[in-house]
């Protein structure tokens, strides 16, 4: 990786976060200190189940905080169930948000905290900078690795009426701490290792190659990239690995970061449109896109894909032609994803041929194209699902 010189003003915005062991038993103590009387719980079904929301709530009682729970939280958050949970915050007179969980739950307790402070429908903070007034005290405990949720300004939650998700970014969203435990995440089952783990890796490669990458962000989607690389794969055979599972919300972190300031690109923009539209798993749709927008965005990033490569372990000499590069880099991918057990196309999760316009139609026009390298027509991105639905990794 090379550190380009820059004239240029870059900003890099992150919270408070704790990284470690136990951490997620420290909500109590930093809701305290915030002054919390009251926090809604933003949890899913699962984590009640697995006890990891149980945890939190235990840490905040200790500390003298109340609680009340919500969980009618769907992968892919929902409009009226962000609405919903803030009904519940305003019945129940809370003061503070304590998100459990993975991205659903984080995005949609992200979301409930300025539908509540600033008294509007959720829908209409869609798009950059909308949200007037910050949510209140926002704590975030991710129990998955590869969000970037808990560090990030962005809250993504799905408009059922025109089945698309809409992206709320705004610094407003951004949590008062993090509490980065990668303990919970030895529960999560081979699958959604991997595709949460596809996924950090996935806001690593976008951020990098990012038309507003910054070296700062650059520092962070590098190493991520690494560490997906090092861990993933044991995180997945092996799951009470604690150096993989560390590895990997570490990987999760790092590329949290860079996202958040580097912003996304195609995969994520046909991701979301693939979610909104057939409510499809976020991580494993942008599995399957990955390497596909890779090879389609190589020409005009070239530099920053061969470094990509290179991390990946491919083998890649300066004397080679670009398109040698570009396979090389490709065919790294696609031998992480395999490794992964990630070899669906988009045909395997039910996305029919007469679907992919409307599809296209909603991709481009999602706020995370305007930072791709390259900037695709309508029937690009139409050729890119179409690649996606037939072919195997
Ligand atoms: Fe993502």
């Amino acid at each position: 990786m090379t550190h380009e010189a820059t004239t240029e003003l870059r900003k890099f915005v992150a919270p408070e976060f704790v990284f470690g062991p136990g951490s997620a038993r420290l909500a109590g103590r930093y809701a305290r200190n915030l002054r919390v009387k009251k926090a809604l719980v933003v949890t899913g079904p699962n984590l009640i189940r697995l006890g990891w929301a149980g945890q939190v709530i235990d840490s905040l009682r200790e500390a003298g905080v109340s609680t009340t729970i919500f969980a009618d939280v769907t992968p892919n958050p929902r409009d009226y169930e962000v609405m919903a949970g803030a009904e519940v915050y305003r019945r129940e007179d809370c003061d503070a948000i304590v998100a459990v969980g993975g991205g659903s739950p984080m995005d949609c307790a992200k979301a409930i905290g300025i539908v509540c402070t600033n008294d509007r429908h959720v829908l209409e903070f869609e798009g950059v900078d909308n949200v007037r007034k910050p949510g209140p005290p926002l704590l975030c405990v991710p129990t998955t690795s590869g969000t970037g949720a808990d560090v990030s300004q962005f809250a993504i939650i799905s408009d059922t009426k025109r089945k698309v998700k809409i992206a709320i970014v705004s610094k407003t969203v951004i949590p008062d701490a993090a509490l980065i435990d990668p303990l919970p995440t030895a529960t999560m089952d081979p699958e959604l290792t991997a595709h949460t783990g596809l996924d950090a890796l996935t806001h690593a490669i976008e951020a990098y190659v990012s038309n507003a990458h910054s070296p700062i962000s650059d520092l962070f989607a590098a190493k991520a990239v690494e560490l997906v690389r090092d861990h993933l794969v044991t995180a997945i055979r092996h799951p009470d690995d604690q150096a993989a599972r560390s590895g990997m919300m570490f990987a999760s972190l790092y590329a949290g970061l860079a996202f958040s300031n580097a912003i996304l690109g195609a995969v994520h923009a046909m991701a979301h449109s693939l979610g909104g539209f057939l409510d499809l798993p976020h991580g494993q749709c942008n599995a399957i896109l990955l390497d596909h927008v890779a090879a389609y965005n190589y020409s005009s990033a070239p530099k920053r894909y061969t470094d990509i490569a290179k991390i990946l372990g491919a083998h890649i000499e300066p004397d080679m032609a670009e398109d040698e590069k570009k396979q090389a880099m490709v065919t790294a991918l696609r031998d992480l994803k395999k490794a992964a057990d990630v070899d669906q196309t988009l045909s395997d999760l039910g996305v029919r041929p007469g679907e992919l316009a409307e599809l296209s139609a909603k991709a481009i026009n999602d706020p995370c194209m305007i930072t791709n390298p390259r900037q695709p027509t309508v029937e690009d991105i139409r050729s890119l699902y179409e690649a996606a639905c037939r072919f195997h990794a």
